[in-house]
């Protein structure tokens, strides 16, 4: 018979957020990796699996095999541990948690690695953007032009005429966002931003201003997962896994029956709800996937916070650190920073310090329940964790 094992994580670690021109890919990797072993307090001969996700590597950094180079850099090729590389776009990282959550609760494994790395910075802005366009459909909307900003530009005048949004709802989460990563030291944006100073930043794709989009990031982030028989056998303290729930949607965002509503989201919060056995009003914070504002609005809609069109209603209080729905305590996409590969892993970083409350001046107050949305693109692929005791 087989025993489903609960899943622990009991260790992280991340490098900081940012234009990194001193530290190469495999630097990044190395520094998170090692950070999360050492916090894990675990050694090498611990090590079943490691799984490394990476967005863009192949065209940004000419660098494939992303699995086999961490594990070559971080001493452990000599060990024989396996190596994999996680893709889903800037779904990479929650998604490699989800395959190692998967293979420790099916009792293959006991101790999984799981580290995220992007490096984006070294190559002009238009080379980046290109690149960054490529994880849209080609055939149907990169070709004709769309970027990432440029779609979620589209989606957000939708979303605002059909409900009447004004442009601060937007500028709100971006606000929200830079107060939280003022608090962060790994974040790459620590300056507060007034609603001003959002609402009137340098346009990028109308409605979208400078200040609702996330920047080009490096950056690397890790975690060490454990099964609930390591956890005893070596009296480690650690976050339980409560659910993760993956879930898909069109790539191409026409062939959707909304653009303003990502089924993948509402569909991956159902799952993961129904696994965790609560409700929305029982999560303490949530880490959501904001590379732009609008997408802030949406996911607090389309995981349940707020009916459709009303997520308008939460952006002044509570989002905020004290408020009912503390969103984003790390700083988020936006403030924090968005290297692909990094992002999804960063946020069981940011997740652990909080409920384990080391997260220091950003602490939210006795958290019983993190939930975090991590998400590729706009929208086709989301996967929901949900994290507490
Ligand atoms: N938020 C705040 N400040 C930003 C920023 C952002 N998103 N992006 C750049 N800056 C700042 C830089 O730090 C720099 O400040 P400085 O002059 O004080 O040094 C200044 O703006 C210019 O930086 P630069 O790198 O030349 O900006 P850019 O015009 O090349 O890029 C964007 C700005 C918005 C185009 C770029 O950040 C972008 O493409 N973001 C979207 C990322 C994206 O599409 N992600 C995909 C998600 S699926």
């Amino acid at each position: 018979m087989i025993t489903l094992s609960d899943v622990y994580i009991i260790g992280a670690g991340e490098t900081k957020f940012g234009e990194l021109w001193d530290k190469s890919l495999r630097n990044l990797a190395v520094e998170a990796g090692l950070k999360a072993i050492e916090n894990a307090g675990i050694y090498s001969k611990d090590i079943d699996i490691i799984y490394g996700a990476n967005g863009l590597a192949g065209v940004i950094n000419k660098q494939e095999n992303i699995g086999a180079l961490i594990a070559d850099f971080s001493g452990l090729s000599e060990e024989g541990i396996p190596a994999i590389r996680i893709e889903a776009s800037t779904a990479s990282g929650a998604a490699a948690v989800h395959e190692a959550y998967l293979a420790i609760k099916s009792g293959e494994y006991n101790v999984a690695v799981v580290g995220g790395v992007e490096k984006m910075t070294d190559i002009h802005g238009h080379e980046i953007n290109e690149i960054m366009s490529s994880i849209l459909d080609r055939e149907w909307e990169s070709f004709y032009g769309a970027t990432p900003a440029s779609m979620a530009a589209l989606i957000a005048r939708k979303y605002m005429k059909d409900f009447n949004i004004e442009k601060e709802a937007l500028s709100m989460i971006s606000v929200n966002d830079h107060e939280n990563a003022s608090r962060n030291p790994d974040a790459q944006y620590r300056n507060k931003i007034s609603l001003k100073q959002a609402m009137e930043s340098v346009m990028v794709a109308d409605p979208l201003t400078l200040m609702d989009c996330s920047p080009i990031s490096d950056g690397a982030a890790a975690i060490v997962l454990a099964s609930e028989d390591f956890v005893k056998r070596n009296k480690k303290d650690g976050v339980k896994i409560l659910a993760s729930a993956i879930a898909e949607d069109y790539l191409d965002v026409g062939s959707r029956k909304s653009i303003y509503t990502f089924n993948s989201t509402k569909k991956a919060a159902r799952l993961a709800f129904d696994r965790a056995g609560i409700k929305s009003d029982d999560v303490s914070f949530a880490e959501i996937h904001d590379s732009f504002s609008i997408y802030g609005l949406l996911a607090l809609e389309d995981l349940g916070f707020a009916d459709k069109g009303n997520a308008k209603d939460l952006v002044y209080d509570e989002i905020k650190l004290s408020g009912r729905i503390p969103l984003n305590p790390s700083g988020g996409l936006k403030a924090k920073g968005d290297p692909y590969g990094a992002v999804g892993v960063g946020q069981f970083v940011e997740a652990y310090l909080q409920l384990m409350e080391k997260a220091g001046d950003r602490q939210v107050k006795s958290p019983r329940y993190g939930l975090l949305h991590n998400m590729a693109g706009t929208g086709a692929t989301s996967v929901v964790h949900i994290l507490g005791d």
